[in-house]
């Protein structure tokens, strides 16, 4: 399915296919700012999420959520600014975007019987496509960052860029396949279209068979074991963790 777009609310979104059609992949909304922090901030701080994470901060605080969404939201403008231009002049504009603004996941309850847009959702989860952190190289070293910094400079659309999916899922919604068909929706509707990806990583904690086992059903293969990767912090039970990097082999 292409890039839908509500014109009510000049929203540009992604709708999963059947059987899951009433989860839908939408940029985050300025005007919904409270709801989407009350929503994120209980996931953010259950164990069943936070424990999964390389990146997030613990405990979540809504000072996080405010300035993730704030960063979020300004640097999609110009892409939902392009798209809806698209959407309402019926003119292709920009051929390849350098981000990816479709990342809260959401379920509709209730949707427009003439058009079929959704009216009401609610937050369910996350997903997101960024440039690539290297965790082959260790945190803090120069390898990592002289990578990240050619990676990141390489422009919009160009095929050497290499990309990496985060994501997480709100408990009571695990282990529907909904994971897995959002990742390919992302994937097929706007990371091959719209940004030209071609070469697409991801790390999970080796314990985290679900989120391995969601990269392997998109064609991911394992490609590294990172034993003992980096110390994880006291406040999230301490210990040593294991990464394990997937690479993903093309459509
Ligand atoms: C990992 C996560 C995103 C998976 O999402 P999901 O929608 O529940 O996954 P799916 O329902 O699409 O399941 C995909 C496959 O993984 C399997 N799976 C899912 N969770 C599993 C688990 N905890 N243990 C074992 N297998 C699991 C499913 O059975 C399915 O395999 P199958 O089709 O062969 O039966 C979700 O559990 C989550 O949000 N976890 C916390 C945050 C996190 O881990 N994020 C990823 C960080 S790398």
């Amino acid at each position: 399915m292409p890039v839908l777009y509500n014109p009510q609310t000049q929203e540009p979104y992604l709708r999963l296919p059947a059987p899951l059609r009433q989860i839908i992949i939408t940029p985050h909304r300025p005007h919904q700012l409270e709801e989407t922090i009350a929503a994120k901030l209980p996931l953010l701080n259950d164990p069943r999420i936070y424990l999964n994470l390389t990146g997030s901060p613990f405990p979540y605080l809504r000072e996080h959520a405010e300035a993730w969404m704030n960063t979020q939201i300004a640097a999609a403008e110009p892409v939902l600014q392009a798209l809806r231009t698209e959407f309402e002049t019926s003119v292709q504009g920009q051929r390849y975007f350098g981000l990816c603004p479709f990342t809260v996941i959401r379920e509709v309850t209730e949707e427009d019987p003439e058009t079929g847009h959704p009216l009401k959702d609610t937050l369910i989860g996350d997903i997101g496509i960024a440039r690539y952190q290297f965790y082959e190289y260790r945190q803090g070293s120069a390898e990592r960052a002289e990578a990240q910094r050619l990676n990141g400079d390489l422009p919009a659309g160009d095929e050497r860029i290499v990309w990496a999916i985060g994501n997480f899922l709100a408990p009571s919604y695990h282990g529907r396949g909904i994971m897995s068909l959002a990742l390919r929706t992302l994937i097929q509707d706007w990371g091959v279209p719209r940004m030209n990806v071609k070469h697409l990583k991801a790390a999970a904690f080796e314990e985290n068979i679900g989120s391995i086992r969601v990269f392997e059903k998109n064609n991911f293969e394992v490609t590294q074991t990172l034993k003992d990767w980096e110390p994880y912090p006291e406040n999230r039970g301490g210990g040593w963790k294991s990464l394990v990097l997937v690479s993903w082999r093309g459509l």
